[in-house]
């Protein structure tokens, strides 16, 4: 020891001296099994179609839609997310395609179950891919209504729970719809259908892609009636507690990465797992991002997930499940 060598008890990076006990004191790790792979239907056979704003994202036609679960699922993604995108010759202000059991949605879901049997299946309860206003609920004067949406919902879930998925998300953010949902779905006899409510799920930016890809952007108005203000925190801890009593499976935050104080409040307080849905607009920025070589896409796609998960997701709804899928092999 040197004169000038301070006394440290502390050295932190003792701890990171070496790959090896990095790893071994690494506190978070990620796995494909932590991810939904969220994935847009259209009708056809055979195609495809690139969404132009979230590149190497595609709206599928189902039978191409099942290669593409079946891939994730192989890589060890345990789930996917569908969301129909809707002809607007079939929207309407009461969304009635949505409650269609021959109807696009329905059927992918069938198909999904009967190919790939053991992947979990999770269908969005809400109007807004099969409404002509563009909301997601039902419109009048101007205002959003709470209670008639729920009817509404609560047949989209039974249609959806009817053609086999495994979990029906509501992500509207009408007030009471997850313990509705679930006198529903009970009633009818689907008592082992599960809920993954959007508990709290903000009225963002972030979504626009999403919206781009499913063509569903309010026609009217903007969602902040139903949707969060991105100002407040103990409002979504109040979602939060509703949806567990209501009986919840899965609590989720949405958007992600500028709500992560949020997440980790809600794991504080949930007894059930936490989702976070890391959306179009964060996977876009990092996108664009990469395409003009500005940044890394596997580096800042894989440290976003880890910082979701750290905050305390248990799941994460994310486009990059596939990929993400194949770079953690
Ligand atoms: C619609 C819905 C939205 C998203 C998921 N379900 C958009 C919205 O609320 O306008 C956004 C997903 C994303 O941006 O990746 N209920």
């Amino acid at each position: 020891m040197t004169k000038s060598t301070p006394l440290l008890t502390q050295r932190p990076r003792r701890l990171r001296r070496s790959e090896a006990t990095r790893r071994l004191t690494q506190e978070t790790w990620l796995r494909p099994e932590d991810f939904v792979y969220p994935l847009f239907v259209m009708e056809g056979k055979n195609s495809s179609e690139p969404i132009g704003s979230m590149p190497g994202q595609f709206r599928w036609t189902p039978d191409l839609l099942v290669r593409q679960a079946r891939e994730a699922f192989d890589l060890g993604v345990p789930a996917v997310a569908l969301f129909p995108k809707i002809d607007n010759s079939l929207k309407n202000s009461r969304a009635t395609e949505s409650t269609n059991r021959e109807g696009l949605l329905p059927r992918t879901v069938t198909l999904l179950k009967e190919n790939v049997p053991g992947l979990t299946v999770i269908t969005d309860v809400a109007m807004d891919p099969y409404s002509s206003d563009g909301h997601d609920g039902l419109v009048e004067n101007g205002e959003i209504l709470n209670d008639p949406t729920l009817e509404i919902l609560g047949q989209m879930a039974l249609v959806q729970a009817n053609a086999g998925a495994d979990f029906v998300a509501p992500s509207d953010m009408m007030d009471g719809r997850v313990g509705f949902l679930r006198q529903v779905l009970d009633q009818a006899g689907h008592t082992e259908v599960g809920i993954i409510s959007y508990s709290a799920k903000y009225a963002s930016c972030f979504y626009g892609p999403f919206r781009e890809a499913l063509d569903s952007a309010p026609r009217a108005g903007d969602k902040k009636t139903y949707q969060m203000n991105p100002a407040n925190q103990r409002e979504a801890i109040r979602e939060i507690k509703l949806d567990l009593a209501e009986g919840a499976d899965l609590v989720m935050v949405k958007p992600a990465l500028a709500y992560l104080d949020v997440i980790a409040q809600a794991k504080a307080l949930s007894e059930v797992p936490v989702a976070a849905y890391n959306v179009s607009g964060e996977y876009a920025m990092i996108k664009a991002a990469a395409e003009k070589g500005w940044l890394n896409e596997k580096g800042a796609a894989l440290e976003s997930l880890l910082a979701i998960k750290r905050a305390g997701a248990d799941v994460i709804f994310t486009y990059w499940a596939l990929q993400a899928a194949k770079w953690l092999q």
